[in-house]
């Protein structure tokens, strides 16, 4: 990749606000809008370039803003249109740029639409859902929607069900008509001519479905099929976002991630090839699925070090190949914090983790993407009680789990804990006040109950914290566009515990190690002409290096840039 070659997005390091859970400036215990703006100034010291924002707009909150009941109104339990505006003003005054989730496999129940096409056959919006005929108990397909239950809800009046493949408050839209596809054109522009850089589009992999509808594959232990074959990367998948690419995106210097489930990295390219005009990049979930056990995502499984490299290294080597870009995460707010699913949770190297996980992650090839609190190295939150939580998916699971499968409480407990994603959604603790300064009242989710110790404050008061080591290496990205450009190679494949890469530039490379374990490990190097530099590192590491072994401390990560090949 040639250095002028570097679109806006590819050197950018994207932070993920879940607004409800960040800064609450009302103090009705729920994080807002002009509490994000407040935060800017956080934001900027961090160094990020882009700040992604959960749903924002009106919504029955039934899935946490992913039902949307009107898509040009700001929630107000957020703040006002107004509101927003003056944050999209104070952030690009800043330099940094904002996107939004764009939420359109499905709308709310409460939406107009849904609510007319609801009431006869011969409304205008009845095609614009997704209908079945049917007798009442005779499901159109054997599918399981994603929180459980059928994806099949059935309406009396009509003799029909409609299809939702999450909650029944969400019914899914149907692309397959124009002016479904027009309307969401229109709800795009409405948020581009205001300004904002760009869209997450969520669970955009599943908007074209198989018109046959096939049950699905009975897996997970789950008594529903599985939606995905029929469902995910649909026959017109990438002919919709073609078009919305030409309709829409293309008129706009912006930048989009697809959020695609059940894609495979083959798949994945055919996404974000450049050439393709459809998106800039995909959430892909391999790494996501190596600790998925007998049940699914919830489980008490660890993940093996050797899997995850063979998944990530699959997918630089494919967007690579294909032209594409990667995403590049650890985590968001469906998914249980890095340092207790990858490193050593709230063990004795914490932050020592948190800084290898960060490294591994950001010295690879895409666009970074860091969760709130991430760069505080935040664990898992660890509720005592099944009624702390908050989630809907881990409520379902509690029950799956101990009504359907007669599985013990203290296993359901553990999976929920290792993986509810209320783990990402406690409130963003800037101190260790009462409410971590996040709120003056109860906030609507309780804090992680470590947040006394693990806090922006506590973080910025300490010059060996997460929070700088993170500002390093986005400073890094920033600096040294190898960090952008250089082709990935993977090291030492089969070693289960140390994660060893380059990445190779015209005349540079760059030598990349991680220790995922709690004992001390050596690495190997290849030969290289120079001494390395040094560019970062979690432990006093030689300041330059040129040698064929590495010794590596517990969860130890260092960077060497050397100015000649291997
Ligand atoms: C993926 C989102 O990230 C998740 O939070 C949501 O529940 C589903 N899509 C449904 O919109």
């Amino acid at each position: 990749m040639m250095t002028n070659d570097i679109k806006w997005w590819q050197k950018s390091v994207v932070y993920q606000v879940y607004p409800k859970s960040f800064n609450d400036s009302n103090n009705d215990g729920i994080g807002d809008i002009p509490g994000i703006n407040q935060k800017l100034d956080y934001l900027k010291k961090l160094g990020v370039d882009i700040i992604w924002l959960n749903p924002i707009y009106m919504s029955p909150q039934i899935d946490n803003g992913y039902d949307i009941s009107n898509y040009r109104k700001i929630n107000p339990i957020l703040g006002t249109d107004e509101e927003f505006d003056t944050l999209l003003k104070s952030a690009h005054k800043l330099g940094i740029k904002i996107i939004l989730d764009l939420v359109v496999n499905h709308t709310s129940s409460e939406y107009p639409w849904f609510k007319d096409a609801i009431k006869s056959k011969d409304s205008k919006y009845h095609d614009y859902y997704i209908w079945k005929n049917g007798k009442k108990g005779e499901l159109p397909n054997n599918w399981g929607s994603s929180f459980g239950g059928t994806t099949w809800e059935y309406v009396d009046k009509l003799g029909q069900y409609y299809l939702h493949l999450f909650a029944k408050e969400q019914p899914d839209l149907n692309w397959e008509n124009p002016e479904v596809r027009k309307d969401v054109y229109d709800i795009m522009k409405f948020w581009l001519n205001k300004g904002i850089d760009g869209f997450r589009m969520d669970v955009i992999s599943l908007i074209s479905k198989d018109p046959k509808y096939p049950d699905g594959p009975l897996v997970q232990n789950r008594k529903l099929g599985s939606y995905y074959a029929g469902a995910a990367n649909g026959p017109k998948v990438h002919e919709y976002l073609q078009e919305m690419n030409r309709e829409v995106l293309s008129k706009y210097n912006v930048m989009t991630v697809g959020e695609t489930p059940h894609t495979s990295s083959k798949e994945g390219v055919l996404y974000a090839d450049a050439s393709r005009n459809e998106l800039n990049m995909v959430f892909h979930f391999d790494h996501m699925h190596l600790d998925y056990g007998k049940y699914g995502k919830y489980s008490d499984k660890r993940f093996k070090l050797v899997d995850l490299k063979r998944v990530l290294t699959e997918w630089q080597n494919a967007m690579y190949e294909h032209n594409g870009w990667n995403s590049l995460y650890w985590s968001n707010h469906d998914q249980a914090r890095p340092v207790t699913r990858f490193g050593d949770d709230d063990g004795e190297y914490r932050t020592q983790s948190a800084k290898m996980l960060g490294t591994i992650l950001h010295m690879q090839q895409g666009t970074p993407f860091v969760f709130e609190g991430e760069e505080l190295g935040m664990t898992n939150a660890k509720y005592n009680s099944i009624d702390d939580y908050t989630d809907l998916e881990t409520f379902n699971t509690y029950h799956r789990f101990i009504d359907q499968y007669n599985l013990s409480k203290k296993f359901t407990m553990r999976s929920i804990y290792l993986k509810s994603r209320d783990n990402a959604r406690t409130p963003m603790p800037w101190d260790g006040s009462e409410n971590a300064g996040f709120s003056e009242s109860k906030p609507w989710i309780k804090m992680n109950p470590n947040y006394k110790e693990i806090n922006v404050k506590n973080a910025l008061d300490d010059k060996d914290s997460v929070f700088y080591y993170y500002q390093k290496l986005i400073k890094l990205r920033h600096d040294l566009p190898i960090v952008t450009t250089g082709k990935y190679e993977l090291l030492d494949k089969d070693n289960p515990d140390t994660y060893c890469y380059l990445r190779k530039g015209e005349n540079e490379t760059l030598f990349v190690a991680g220790n995922f374990t709690v004992e001390n490990q050596t690495v190997k190097l290849p030969k290289f002409n120079d001494d390395g530099e040094k560019i970062i590192s979690n432990f006093s590491a030689p300041n330059k290096f040129n040698g064929d072994n590495l010794d590596l401390p517990p969860y130890g990560t260092v960077v060497y840039l050397f100015s000649s090949k291997t």
